[in-house]
């Protein structure tokens, strides 16, 4: 039963957006999912509210600091995949759900390189490690790149975070209107109309592309046993 948090202390990264992607492309296949909405702008809770049926899964919308630790607890006995979407900003709800995760997402745009909120991320997860030997694994996932050109920008990014040893997800989210789309009319790539958004089949492409990826990154039966407490008390001091 993995955990999955979506950080990066930059709004706009794309958290949100890959977060619903990924969970309704698992949704789709089978998997048990939740998602834990964790922001208080609350995106993910207002994106199903819109999707009525069409969502195939829960969204939880009272996450909190307090609350976090027994929300992933209960919902572990019998969710496949926990999905933590995380509000912008540096807190100690992003350390608690640093602790809980069996896996650190962390999106970054591409092309722009404005990754100071993911570096924020990924500069905890090394003091994690240098400093109280708690690995958890995580990775980029790219965002928000264009669909014409592969950019200089972009192979130079992969190429600065490989040096850096940070994974990054094969797959890159492309920037598509049906990814935007999916925040108006609620639903799935897969209940939209083909002829009313540019490109659908391309979307849903790319969005079973990044699901393989991350699925074979966490398998669902992924889910490691870690003293939480002892991470989560690191992550505060880290941040
Ligand atoms: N791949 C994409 N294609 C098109 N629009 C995107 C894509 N990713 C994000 N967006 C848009 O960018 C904005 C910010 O994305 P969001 O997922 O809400 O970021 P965050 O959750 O990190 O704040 C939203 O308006 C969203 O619709
Ligand atoms: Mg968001």
């Amino acid at each position: 039963m993995p955990t999955l948090t979506f950080a990066n202390t930059k709004g706009g990264a794309g958290k949100t957006t890959v977060a619903l992607v990924l969970a309704t492309e698992l949704a789709r296949r089978g998997h048990r999912v939740s998602v834990l909405d964790a922001d208080p702008q609350q995106w993910a809770s207002r994106w199903h509210r819109l999707s009525g049926e069409a969502a195939e899964f829960a969204v939880i919308n009272n996450v909190a600091e307090e609350t976090i630790e027994q929300q992933i607890k209960d919902l572990k006995k019998h969710s496949g995949y926990i999905i933590v979407d995380l509000p912008a900003g540096m807190s100690p709800l992003m350390a608690k759900a640093i602790g809980f995760s069996d896996h650190v997402m962390v999106p970054v745009q591409g092309c722009a390189m404005d990754a100071v909120g993911g570096a924020q991320v990924l500069e905890i997860m090394k003091q994690l490690a240098a400093q109280h030997n708690i690995r958890i694994p995580h990775s980029v996932v790219l965002t928000r790149i264009s669909s014409i050109i592969t950019t200089r920008a972009l192979l130079a990014v992969r190429g600065l975070l490989a040096q850096q040893q940070v994974n990054v997800v094969n797959t890159a989210l492309v920037e598509r209107a049906a990814y935007r789309d999916m925040f108006v009319s609620g639903g799935s790539l897969y209940t939209m109309d083909p002829s009313r958004v540019s490109n659908l089949d391309k979307a849903q492409e790319n969005a079973r592309m990044l699901t393989d990826d991350i699925l074979r990154l966490v398998p669902p039966k992924a889910a490691r046993a870690r003293s939480a407490k002892k991470v989560t008390e690191a992550v505060k001091d880290a941040a």
